[in-house]
């Protein structure tokens, strides 16, 4: 029996993993956990903890996430998504298993003008890519046998994200305005969980790239999830990155190659409308029950 250890539990892809983990890997035993069980800014307690609970596999989907907070507080940006990731590779470097980091396309500058690879060199734009790069880094390097797996525009039933915030303001308002001019591939948590168990039945090491397939930009988004949800009264205004004027700058296409997973695995995630319109039947489910 193998014992697999989530950090980051309680997050919008924790919640979705845990359970995909649980059945796939039946046989296993999963722990889930979060800042309530161990807070990965600490050298020493993430080290013994991690010691003491001799897991075969940490997966580290901990981080700080607020893109644009990252601006405001660097320094917890790295203690959080950089450091936290380098006290778990001494942990798991010290009881012979496995480190997996989920990493993002914000360490990427957009300006490739073609999907990016695994081999492309980042540059990332803001303090959230740079703090999850040098995170990646010490998965890479300090780990041993380490996995990263950078994804991008997530959403999921169990965290505030892009399509539940376009759900929220179409009933408070006639005229919502997204942005037209980065370019991405939307991808669900519950698709996303699944191709993180596959790569590990694989034994995979080394960086993939996974995100369903087909990419988009905010605005095509925004107007497909009101679409598909039947708010056609509800206007979309297309405008700029400039006009929203964010703390933190983010790449204008970040559209990830999946080729490298499809080769590992055999399968392609589905395309990015396909797994919304699942998420939205699912969703509106859950809202009147
Ligand atoms: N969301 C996206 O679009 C996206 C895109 C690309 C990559 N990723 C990466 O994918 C991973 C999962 O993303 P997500 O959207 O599920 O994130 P999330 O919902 O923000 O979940 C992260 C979890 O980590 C916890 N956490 C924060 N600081 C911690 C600490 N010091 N020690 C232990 N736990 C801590 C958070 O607790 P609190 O909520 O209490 O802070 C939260 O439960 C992250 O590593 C993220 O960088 C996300």
């Amino acid at each position: 029996m193998n014992r697999l250890l989530v950090i980051g539990a309680k997050g919008m892809l924790g919640r979705d993993l845990v359970p995909e983990l649980l059945s796939s890997f039946p046989g296993d035993e999963v722990l889930g956990w979060d800042i309530d069980e161990i807070d990965i800014r600490k050298e020493h307690e993430t080290v013994a903890k991690i010691k003491r609970t001799r897991p075969a596999i940490v997966i580290n989907l901990a981080g700080h996430t607020d893109v644009d907070g990252c601006e405001l507080n660097e320094q917890e940006a790295f203690a959080v998504n950089a450091d936290g990731m380098r006290h778990i590779a001494m942990g798991v470097r010290q009881c012979g298993a496995k480190a997996i980091y989920l990493s993002t396309d914000y360490v990427f500058d957009g300006k490739k003008g073609a999907p990016y690879v695994e081999e492309d060199m980042p540059n990332p734009l803001n303090i959230y890519g740079r703090s999850k790069w040098k995170g990646e880094q010490y998965a890479m390097e300090l780990a041993g046998d380490g996995l990263v797996i950078r994804t991008q525009w997530l959403y999921g039933r169990h965290g505030k994200n892009f399509v539940t915030a376009i759900l929220r303001q179409a009933n408070e308002k006639k005229v919502l305005s997204v942005v037209n001019d980065q370019i991405g591939a939307p991808t669900y948590t519950v698709d996303l969980s699944r191709a993180i168990f596959l790569l590990i039945q694989n034994r995979a090491s080394g960086i993939f790239h996974v995100t369903n397939n087909d990419f988009c930009s905010w605005y095509e988004f925004g107007q497909t999830i009101l679409r598909l949800s039947g708010a056609k009264e509800v206007e979309v205004l297309p405008i700029s990155s400039r006009e929203l004027n964010r703390k933190a700058a983010r790449p204008s296409y970040s559209v990830l190659s999946t080729k490298k997973f499809s080769r590992e695995t055999g399968i392609e995630l589905r395309p990015w409308t396909e797994a919304l319109k699942d998420f939205l039947s699912e969703f509106k489910g859950l809202e009147q029950s």
